[in-house]
């Protein structure tokens, strides 16, 4: 193992030999945190700001440092910037090249301020900014579930239960109860934004500086609320990714959830809808094929989402105040839980506006399985002045009558029904249609067509 290299000029100052080439490897962050350079370089240009507004830095150092941290972005953004593994991390590789371009300023920019408040900086700062991409993912999702449940809002369909059928529901019911779980998500997502939104720049390494600062300012600057309003927190506190990290598990468990339902309705047993041609793929040996690919990988990244919730929580657990560099190892999972979710939001969103209820075959599937059972039990309790557990019994008669038979209840003679039970008159035909099934259940929240479109409306005055 290498002994050779000189030791870190950003803190070698009481070393005398550098860094094994395998500590060198365990230490470095630089190959996923380069990702945070644009929010390393906007916390700096803050912090610079400040420290000449508060007179700890000259305005000619502040200036020049300020400029020269967007010489750095520039290169950075056009890919001419040379990353060093040998500089650890994005913050000190920034430093580093600032230090080249300007010389003696840059060394005045680290006043008052430690990695360990920087990076909890820029990590806020990402994380707000995928918290934001991810409400705006959701709206766009819930967008196209409205206009779903807007053009089906009368269709019928099979409402299940344990995957057998129930009782008939409207498309627009099935679509709109996802608006519902997607709408949970994007408050989940609105509250951790809020919750978050507290600036640690300036708690410097965990106890505050001596130095001057103004605090507010920077936080201000920075877009945030307010300083954080202890130190030790401020620099040890991930709940900001884990908060993050539970509403994408929680959202990418609802997309799974629908995922499974595409990939069950779009085979030829169910065959409830069709999906894209631009959402599916073909199948290399198997000609007829169209697979429901896209649905079936939304469905999957729930698994990474979860795995980088768990692996964050378990990172965090036991870890004594203040910093500790485990925490630097919460940056990849967060980063890859984002990446999962934006994509997976994308794509279940074209899937969604893309997607074609087969409104004929949804209907025919509806009445089997004796689906209105229960509008002919209700009825018997209204129509017969029977207990609901009586009628219970005398339906389920009727259920194995017609299964005896053959046919679907509808289907029954009246004679056959009244040697069930002899006060049955032919009214009770008109409940067992799905349609008028459906149409019966107005009560606050069900699937009566019209009971959706109230819901559309609240939801799309909500959504403005
Ligand atoms: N790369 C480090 C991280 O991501 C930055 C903070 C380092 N702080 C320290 N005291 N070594 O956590």
């Amino acid at each position: 193992m290498s002994k050779s290299k000189t030791s870190n000029t950003m803190w070698g100052g009481r070393f005398a030999q550098g860094p094994d080439a395998i500590m060198e490897a365990i230490n470095a962050s630089i190959g996923f945190d380069k990702r945070m350079a644009r929010q390393d370089i906007q916390g700096s240009r803050a912090h610079a700001h400040m420290l000449a507004a508060c007179g700890i830095i000259t305005d000619n150092d502040a200036g020049a440092i300020r400029e020269g941290l967007l010489t750095v972005l520039s290169e950075i953004e056009n890919n001419t910037f040379e990353y060093s593994t040998a500089l650890e991390d994005i913050h000190m590789n920034v430093e580093s090249r600032l230090t080249a371009l300007i010389g003696e300023p840059a060394g005045r920019l680290h006043t008052a301020r430690s990695r360990n408040d920087q990076v909890a900086t820029d990590f806020k700062l990402w994380v707000r900014d995928q918290m934001d991409a991810s409400i705006g993912g959701l709206e766009a999702l819930i967008g196209a579930f409205l206009v779903q449940a807007e053009d089906g809002a009368d269709a019928v369909m099979p409402g299940f239960t344990h995957l057998q059928v129930a009782q008939p529901v409207t498309w627009g019911h099935h679509m709109m109860a996802y608006v519902e779980m997607f709408g949970r998500d994007l408050s989940r997502m609105r509250d951790a934004r809020v919750r978050m939104n507290e600036s640690p720049l300036g708690a410097a390494a965990l106890a505050g500086t001596s130095f001057p600062i103004d605090r507010h300012m920077t936080a201000e600057a920075l877009g945030f609320d307010a300083p954080s309003a202890n130190s030790l927190d401020a620099v040890s506190d991930r709940d900001f990714a884990l908060d993050f990290l539970s509403s994408a598990s929680i959202c990418a468990t609802h997309l799974s959830r629908f995922a499974e339902e595409l990939v069950i309705w779009s085979s030829a047993q169910f065959k409830f809808v069709t999906l894209s041609d631009r959402f599916s793929t073909g199948s290399s040996i198997m000609p007829q094929k169209k697979n429901p690919d896209a649905a079936e990988l939304i469905r999957a990244k729930v698994g990474r989402i979860n795995g980088s919730l768990i692996a964050l929580l378990t990172i965090m657990k036991g870890l004594p105040l203040a910093y500790s560099k485990d925490m630097q190892e919460d940056k990849e999972q967060v980063f890859d839980a984002a990446d999962s979710l934006m994509l997976a939001l994308a794509a279940m969103t074209g899937m969604v506006s893309d997607l074609t209820p087969n409104k004929p075959q949804l209907e025919t599937a509806a009445a089997a399985g004796f689906s209105t059972a229960t509008d002919l039990a209700d009825w018997l309790v209204r129509m017969l002045d029977m207990p609901f557990r009586e009628a219970h019994h005398v339906t389920g008669a009727l259920v194995k009558l017609a299964e005896d038979q053959g046919c679907d209840l509808p289907e029954l003679a009246l004679s056959d029904m009244q040697g069930v039970c002899k006060d049955i008159t032919d009214a009770v035909y008109d409940v067992l249609t799905v349609q008028n099934s459906t149409q019966s259940r107005t009560s606050y929240g069900g699937t009566a067509p019209d009971q959706v479109r109230a819901q559309i409306a609240r939801w799309k005055e909500v959504l403005k």
